[in-house]
């Protein structure tokens, strides 16, 4: 699991344990899957490139620093979307494509509804978010999608990965890193993520 990135903190691990719970209402949910993902922005955007000029500060000339690349956010929904204001919030001129999958509940298969992505993904620094990395057929599917349309500077922040979705990720696109904040043990026989934290969309939504 080489393209793997588990980011390892005590305040990520206090957060992923509010968002098992299934006592955890949509309303904290939301907020607590926002705040998790602040906390993994600045690794998943460690690589970004910066362009420097220079600043006048009250005592002297130095040196000041801005991002270079432009980056591009794409929120797999419908879970996605939950994470994409902490993104935002750092990053607020970053684009955003959309890109619309469900899993088939009987093949487990992702099946695509909707996509809209500003232009210059070739040039981009493209994240794309959605919190659970399962089989790895929606990341598989949406990253490809992407590839198709010249992305290169490609990488996935989820929240649970599934070792199974790794290894299918690594094995179909072993150039894109892949950053979560936790592993987790395996899938059950309905491509649930075990432990988990259920359906991440119905716990955002509250249609469970
Ligand atoms: C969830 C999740 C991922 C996908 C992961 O979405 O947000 O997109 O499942 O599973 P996979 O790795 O096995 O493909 P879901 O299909 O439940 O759609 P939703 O966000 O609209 O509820
Ligand atoms: N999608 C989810 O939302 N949760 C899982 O455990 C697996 C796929």
């Amino acid at each position: 699991m080489k393209n793997l990135h588990v980011i390892d903190h005590p305040l990520i691990k206090r957060d992923i344990s509010m968002l098992r719970d299934k006592s955890t209402t949509s309303e904290d949910f939301r907020i607590v899957l926002r705040r998790l993902t602040s906390l993994m922005v600045f690794d998943v955007t460690k690589d970004l490139r910066l362009s420097s000029y220079k600043i006048e500060t009250p005592l002297e000339l130095t040196e000041g620093y801005a991002t270079a690349d432009e980056v591009i956010l794409v929120p797999v929904l419908r879970a996605g979307l939950g994470m994409l204001e902490a993104y935002l919030s750092f990053i607020p001129n970053a684009k955003v494509g959309h890109i619309g999958l469900y899993r088939d509940e009987a093949t487990l298969k992702p099946v695509d509804y909707y996509a809209k992505f500003p232009p210059n993904l070739s040039k981009s620094f493209v994240i794309v978010i959605d919190p659970m990395l399962a089989t790895g057929g929606s990341a598989v599917a949406a990253i490809q999608y992407l590839k198709d349309r010249e992305a290169a500077n490609i990488r996935l922040s989820c929240i649970v990965a599934a070792p199974e979705g790794v290894a299918l990720l690594e094995k179909a696109h072993p150039d894109v890193p892949v950053y979560a904040a936790v592993l987790d043990r395996e899938l059950n026989k309905h491509g649930y993520i075990l432990p988990g934290l259920g359906d991440a969309g119905d716990r955002i939504y509250g249609t469970l």
